[in-house]
């Protein structure tokens, strides 16, 4: 099965958004970089965005049947959506979590995430390579 990479609020707009901190790469961009990662692991990817809380709960639902494994960067609902753990808590393979920028170096609002509670791991502050970075753990935690 593949992994399901999914992605939250407003990173729709990366590479316009704030790139001084989220840098100039696309979500598009993004998108090729986990498959080419996925495929140097042998493995592959889907890959969703969405601006909507509830959206991204179904997905993760999907998930649960549809994909081995999943990268979350759950964008601004990292600090606040109980709702996201408890979908990823329902779900039984290894999870990812990624923020593209170092989010403990920023505001004190972002130094705590729900979602690091269910996380096998957390990377923070990788730029966009951070995609790539969980994607090779997974593989790693798929094969052991
Ligand atoms: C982010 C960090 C969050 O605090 C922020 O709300 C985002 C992106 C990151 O990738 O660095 O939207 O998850």
């Amino acid at each position: 099965k593949p992994i399901a990479v999914l992605n939250g609020p407003n990173l729709n707009l990366l590479g316009q958004r704030q790139p001084e901190i989220y840098g100039a790469e696309t979500l598009a961009d993004v998108e090729t970089l986990c498959a080419a990662a996925a495929a140097d692991a042998g493995l592959s990817t889907t890959f969703f965005q969405s601006n909507h809380e509830g959206e991204i709960i179904e997905a993760i639902h999907r998930a649960r049947t549809e994909a081995s494994a999943v990268v979350i960067n759950p964008a601004a609902y990292t600090h606040t959506s109980v709702a996201i753990l408890d979908a990823l808590n329902a779900f039984d393979g290894p999870v990812i979590e990624v923020h593209i920028s170092n989010v403990h170096k920023r505001e004190s609002f972002r130094h705590h995430s729900y979602v690091s509670a269910r996380a096998d791991a957390v990377i923070a502050g990788c730029g966009t390579q951070g995609y790539a970075l969980a994607i090779a753990r997974v593989a790693t935690l798929l094969k052991g």
